[in-house]
This record gives C-alpha cells, structure tokens and sequence, in this order.
C-alpha cells in the first residue's frame, strides 16, 4: 500500500502555554528562554512540534489573545533573537513550530482600535465593528462568550463596538478588505521567517450575521459558523496554500457533518479542526461522570466523518481552556489517578489524526485546588463567578463550580519537580502551583518506569513506528458497552486494537469475534501482567494495546 506521507500527519504535537511552562529569567512566568531549555525533554517524549500559544505583544487582559502588536515579542517572555533561537534549536532536533493566529479580534490598545475609536471619520474605523445604540442600549441582544452584552459603548463617538468576547478584545471587520490584506501580510511575514503553520483561533466567529438578527437556540449563533464564512475562509487558504505548513482552525460550531468542507484534503480550508463535540468548550456545568457512550460516539462520529482521506483530525483531551482531563474525565483519587491518566492517553493518542498533548498532561497533572476566587486569573471565569454571586448562589456553591470548570486549572505551572515552585521558577510564580507537584512532577516520574510520563512516551513512540496507527482505518467495536472504549486501527494487514475500561468499577465484555487471543500480542499496558480472554474482566481504568501477529 503506498502512503502520501506528510510530516503533520505523522508528528505528534504538544501545546505549550508559555507564561506557565518554564521561567528562566525567574520574574515568576515562564518565557521564551524557558521553552528553549525544554526542547529535549520534549524530543525524548517524541514530539514533532510544538504549538506555542500567543507570544505576542499583549495587556494580557485574555493573557495574549488580545494582541496589540503581531510582529512583536512580549517582553516578558523574551525578545525577537530569543524566539529565533529557539526556533533554529528546535528545527535542529527535528521539532517543527506552530504559533497561535489570534485574527478574530486584537487587544482595543492595538494602535488600529485606538485609531478606529478616535472619530467616525477616521481612516480605521472600519476595521471594527461599530453601529448606533437603541433605546435599549446597544445594537442588538447578542451576548459575549465572556458574559454579559456582546457590545460595549464608546463615549469618544457615542457609537457602540463589536466584541465576542472580553471588552477589551474588539472585533476586527472581516468585511472591509484592507483588515484582510493586512492580516493576511502578517501570516506572511511570519511563515517567511519559518515557522511551520498555526492554530488559528477562533475562526468559525469571523463572520457575523446581519445586525438586525436575533439569536433564538443558541446564544452565539449570530457569530458562529455564519454561513458567508467561506469567503473569507477561501481567502485565508490562499495563503497558507503556498507553503508545506499545518494549520489546525479552532471550529467551535462546525459540526462533523461540515467538517469535510472545512478540512478535505484538496479544498478545505485547514488541514484539521479543533471540535468540541467530545468535550464542551466554555462549559459552565459541574459534570460528575463521564458518559462512556456519548463520548465514544462523539468521538467516533468524527473519526468517520473524516475517514477515507475526506480529511483529517486533530486529537485533544486537554488545552488551555479545559479543566484537567484527569479531574473531569478520570479520576484523582490515588488508587485510579495513574491509571486513568493512562487510560485517557489511549483514548485519543491513537485514534486517526494528529495528537495534541497539552503540557503537564504527560505526567498526568490534576484540577487545582483554588482556595479562593483571588487564585483566579482568567477574565471569564471571574465574570462568571461574580454572575454567580449576583443571582444568589452562596459563595461556596459558586466556589465548587468553579473549581471544576475553570480554565486555569490548565494554567497553573508545569511541575518539572518536587521543589517549592515545581522546579518552573526560583520566585512565587504568576499563578498557584499545585499543592500535588510532591506526587505529580517530571523529575520524579523520569525515573518511575510505571509513571504516566512513560507511559505517554511508550504510546507515543509506538505510534511514532507503527503506521497503521497514524495512517490508519478506524472501527469502534462495542458501541454500546457503558464503560469499554474498544476501537481497531487498520492498514492493510498490520492492525491494532485498543481496550481501555473508562470507568472505577470493573467492566466485562465479550470481546469482538475478530480479536481472538492466539492471534494477538499484547504490546502496550498499564497494568502488570494481562492475559487477554474471549470474555474477561478488565479492572478499572484498565487499557491495553494489542497487535496483530
Ligand atoms: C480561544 C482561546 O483558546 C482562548 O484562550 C481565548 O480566550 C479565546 N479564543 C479568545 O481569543
């Protein structure tokens, strides 16, 4: 069988949240220099490219998706020559870059919005989106993803603006050409200097309904996924089309029944997308459990949707918007935490697509304990809780709910070590450290051989080998079990399965005819000593890997 090979399809990703992942300089947050020190840690794991999340300079009101200059480097995470560095040594050991391309919206201290708000006649100020109040207030009902009205007011010209989400992330006008052929020169500029692609955030907002509409199902349909989106999107693909680059669109609202469109191999618009059918973005509810069956459908309906070279998928539990994947979908209680944060590893490190890991989750880091909503950094999640408090809900309540679904749970530093500050920094970082980081952290797991991190590393050098995992079908077996996660991988003769038990409590199952145990090595599991039955019983979080002989 020949195989189109491509570099995106076979490399494994790690997302890095810089202010968090490694602190050189010691100011408390992590920085270029940093990630620098880590690329061989990251090698040996083995990553083949990084996605660093935005860099650029920022007020780091949405901590650095409110840009104010694309072509600069933040200074507290370094400068210019330091990022050029780093992407020299990472292409050095084989490590390719993605950055973030924040183009949905940019910080209201970009000198465009300074000028756009300066007066109604000014040169910019249809780079945004502005209209009239009415007697209500402003334009419309359309609320922000961060909360409240999606539309603040602007005294300077009595004229209100557009912005999805915080205030001070106004809405660039994707329907005036000169945004576009500015922005589309800055992704220029930035793959010249050789960087290897982007996420793209926010994409399926870029364009927005017609003022007058009113949102009746959901409460962000007016800007998501609008349709007339394939304009602008047809554009932005005209530039990356030039280069040999990955690009993964951050699609909230793109179902799986479009994704083809989106990303099929010779029209879509990225190579893959980032869905959230799997797990909700911008989730306000304490879940307790995980629903084995929808996820695996959900999972699975992707999967399908994209197979047979329709496209491509991008595979994530975790990134830097989502609470913890141990915390929400396995468990933290030590007799389950190692294995379910192994178990979880096998639900998407091998399905078709590309993996993105997201620092902290090789080792498999927990939800944070915050003692109080001042732990909080995200603007969100405090707008959120002071929702909250407002319609009554008692400051513990508010507090609980909190603790499960805010976002900094992700963003709290990576624990290299056991240390005072987990070996990110010698000084009190920017934001609480894990009080785990005695039980959770790199070093001490380096050296475990049964620790989530090599665990992480066996699974990823075993697809990193093996192309049937990579380029491979996909079949769920057992749709209905509520707690088995058994699916095949298949290319020509070399197949595989996976079982992973995604439950506390023991599971039993028989398994599918086509698995019979004298045909079956087990090659990969994370617990001692399996021996595979027809029918058997698999112990919590159990999961293993077996190939075909
Ligand atoms: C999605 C990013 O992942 C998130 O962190 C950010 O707050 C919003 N987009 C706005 O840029």
């Amino acid at each position: 069988m020949t195989i189109k090979r491509t570099w995106w399809k076979e490399a494994v990703g790690y997302q890095i949240y810089p202010a968090s992942f490694m602190d050189t300089n010691n100011d408390g947050i992590g920085d270029l220099n940093g990630i620098r020190s880590k690329l061989d840690y990251l090698k040996d794991l083995g990553i083949g490219f990084i996605w660093i999340t935005p860099i650029y300079e920022s007020p780091n009101v949405d901590n650095g998706y409110d840009i104010s200059d694309y072509q600069q480097i933040l200074k507290t995470f370094g400068t210019m020559e330091e990022f050029d560095l780093l992407l020299e040594e990472a292409h050095n050991l084989g490590i390719r870059v993605i950055m973030d391309l924040v183009i949905n919206h940019t910080s209201n201290q970009h000198p465009w919005f300074i000028e756009s708000r300066s007066s109604l006649k000014d040169d910019y100020r249809d780079y945004y989106i502005w209209a009239d109040g009415t007697i209500n207030g402003p334009p419309n009902d359309w609320v922000s993803i961060f909360g409240g009205s999606a539309w603040e007011y602007d005294e300077t010209t009595n004229q209100y603006y557009l912005h999805v989400f915080a205030k001070e992330q106004p809405d660039l006008n994707w329907e005036n050409p000169r945004v576009k052929r500015e922005l589309f020169s800055m992704v220029d500029w930035w793959l010249d200097k050789g960087i290897d692609g982007f996420r793209v955030d926010a994409i399926s907002h870029i364009k927005k309904a017609p003022l007058e509409t009113s949102s009746t199902n959901d409460p962000f349909e007016s800007f998501k996924n609008v349709p007339g989106i394939e304009t602008h999107l047809e554009e932005l693909r005209e530039i990356f089309k030039k280069r040999d680059i990955l690009t993964v669109g951050e699609a909230n609202g793109v179902s799986a029944d479009q994704a083809h469109q989106w990303v099929g191999e010779t029209t879509g618009y990225f190579n893959m997308l980032f869905e959230f059918d799997h797990i909700s973005l911008w989730n306000k509810e304490e879940h307790e459990i995980l629903d084995v069956i929808h996820f695996k459908k959900m999972l699975t309906k992707w999967q399908n949707a994209l197979a047979d070279g329709r496209g491509w998928n991008a595979l994530y539990m975790e990134n830097h918007d989502i609470p913890r994947s141990v915390s929400s979908f396995g468990s933290e209680e030590t007799v389950f935490w190692q294995a379910s944060a192994k178990a979880l590893a096998l639900t998407f490190l091998l399905l078709q697509g590309t993996p993105f890991i997201y620092q902290g989750q090789e080792i498999g880091m927990t939800n944070m304990p915050f003692a109080s909503i001042d732990d909080i950094d995200a603007v969100d999640t405090k707008n959120f809780y002071y929702e909250m408090i407002h319609s009554g809900v008692a400051p513990t309540k508010a507090m609980n709910v909190i603790r499960r679904t805010a976002r900094d749970n992700a963003r709290t530093p990576m624990q290299w070590t056991a240390e005072e500050y987990a070996g990110f920094s010698k000084r009190k970082p920017w934001m609480v450290i894990n009080p785990n980081k005695q039980k959770i952290n790199v070093l001490d797991e380096l050296s475990e051989p049964d620790s989530v991190l090599n665990f992480y590393k066996q699974v990823i050098h075993l697809r990193n080998r093996n192309d049937a995992l990579i380029y491979g079908s996909y079949k769920l077996y057992l749709a209905d079990h509520p707690q088995l996660f058994v699916y095949g991988r298949r290319l020509g003769e070399e197949r595989f399965v996976i079982i992973i038990n995604l439950s506390k409590d023991f599971a039993s199952a028989d398994l599918p005819e086509n698995v019979q145990i004298e045909e079956w090595d087990l090659e990969l599991s994370n617990l001692n000593d399996q021996v595979i039955h027809q029918h058997t019983i698999f112990a919590p979080y159990e999961a293993r890997v077996y190939k075909h002989k």
